[in-house]
């Protein structure tokens, strides 16, 4: 019989590496406490429509990489391909206006995508997510992007670069739109299938293609800044100053243009060289007309996300630490057959305390349960045998010094508590 693998794209995170997720998942709670930002958690699924709406249907994560499927009442329904749309559906169906504003929210979860797997992109993967609604105060932008930069600095992430761009509002864009597909026209001919493509779609997307001949030929493009209406101008200026004012380093760059359609205004990433192609950390910026896309009242609003596959892997190229990997804190062994009931019952008496412990449970040699111990980074190790229970007392043994005592079970819990105290097995 043929042994069933996972599906392409997608992967285990195995207990080798969930715990550096861990790390990375409480020092992202800490900050958003810090930020003052709540926690929502949201369906892996949502009705089609709210993505084919929120995202627009021109755009390649709807156009080819939704995991669309029908339920068995024939509704179309979708695993979520990002969250910032099922945030702002909760948004409004929870009623959030109602509450303090903006609204400071963080989720995390996996996301799912059909595109190409490679090196930092997978079918399925983590984001960690970020959003305010509900204000359209720039300094809520320079915010969201402080948050991101203190996170990565805080998980050690170095050399990192931001971009940063103005996408402009419905009252400007369409005369960029025009003036880029004024200047693309002439030199159609010469764009790669795909762009020409999204000449007449998305014109916008031709400025962010990878192919070196486009982005030769976007080159000479025109700049999205002198297009830009007052209010995006006043907005960007206001962002760029907060920016530099919290001396965080960033460049612009007018390619910048993002896959989804919902963006107005400030646009961002973060991108590490570490990731080969699949560069960007971290991807946001505002979207002030999302919720009106979704059948919403206007909400202005902005945020960011970030892949935690790929933050996980900058930190292991940068060697970058994860806190000490979680050990438990007491192995118990069995030194002979006739004491394995005594044994189950100091580790249940250890546990009842509040202190990590395991045993043996394939009826293994006193070696064998040593070595155990020792791959479980246990920082004691209690040994019970045929002496131990005919004096009533058990033996502890110091694994990192190697020093050993003889005490009775109540002199054991207060030693052990002692001992451990000082996180000698950081947990
Ligand atoms: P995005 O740029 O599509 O934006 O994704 C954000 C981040 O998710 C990327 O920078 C990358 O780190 C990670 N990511 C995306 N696709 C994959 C993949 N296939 N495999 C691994 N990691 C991936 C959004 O999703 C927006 N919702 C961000 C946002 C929030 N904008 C405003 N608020």
């Amino acid at each position: 019989m043929v042994t069933i693998k996972a599906p392409r794209g997608v992967r285990d995170i195995l207990p080798e590496e969930s715990w550096k997720w861990s790390y990375v998942l409480k020092k992202t709670s800490r900050m958003a406490d810090l930020f003052a930002y709540r926690e929502i958690h949201l369906p892996v699924f949502e009705n089609t429509e709210l993505f084919s709406r929120g995202i627009g249907e021109n755009t390649d994560v709807v156009d080819k990489e939704m995991y669309t499927f029908k339920d068995r009442a024939d509704r179309s329904l979708t695993l979520r391909p990002e969250a910032t749309a099922s945030i702002v559906r909760a948004y409004n169906e929870d009623r959030m206006d109602n509450g303090q504003q903006p609204a400071k929210l963080w989720t995390s979860g996996p996301m799912f995508r059909y595109e190409r797997p490679q090196k930092g992109r997978y079918r399925q993967f983590w984001q960690l997510d970020f959003e305010a609604l509900g204000s359209n105060s720039p300094y809520v932008d320079v915010e969201i992007i402080k948050l991101a930069i203190d996170l990565f600095t805080d998980l050690g992430l170095s050399n990192l670069d931001v971009i940063i761009n103005s996408v402009g509002c419905p009252q400007c864009r369409p005369d960029y739109t025009r003036k880029l597909k004024d200047y693309f026209r002439p030199r159609l001919d010469s764009l790669c299938k795909t762009c020409q493509d999204r000449f007449e779609r998305n014109p916008l997307r031709i400025l962010d293609c990878k192919n070196e001949n486009c982005k030769k030929i976007t080159e000479n493009a025109p700049d999205i800044y002198e297009s830009l209406c007052k209010d995006c101008r006043d907005h960007f200026d206001e962002v760029t100053q907060g920016l530099e004012r919290l001396h965080i380093s960033f460049h612009l760059d007018k390619r910048l243009v993002r896959g989804l359609d919902y963006y107005t205004k400030t646009a961002f990433e973060v991108l590490s060289g570490e990731l080969g192609s699949q560069n960007a950390v971290c991807g946001g910026g505002r979207y002030d007309n999302l919720s009106d896309a979704v059948g919403g009242a206007p909400l202005p609003a902005v945020g960011f996300a970030a892949g935690l596959e790929r933050i996980v892997l900058v930190m292991e190229q940068q060697n970058c630490s994860f806190g000490n990997e979680p050990g438990i804190e007491v192995y118990v062994i069995s030194a002979d057959n006739e004491a394995r009931q005594e044994v189950l019952s100091l580790v249940s008496d250890l546990r009842a305390r509040g202190i990590s412990c395991d045993m043996d449970f394939l009826e293994r040699s006193i070696k064998a349960q040593f070595k155990s111990a020792d791959n479980k980074g246990a920082g004691y190790a209690c040994i019970i045998g045929h002496d131990e229970i005919a004096s009533g007392n058990v033996t502890v043994k110091d694994l990192d010094t190697g020093k050993q005592d003889s005490l009775k079970k109540e002199e054991l819990f207060a030693f052990l508590t002692e001992g451990l105290k000082d996180g000698k097995r950081d947990r």
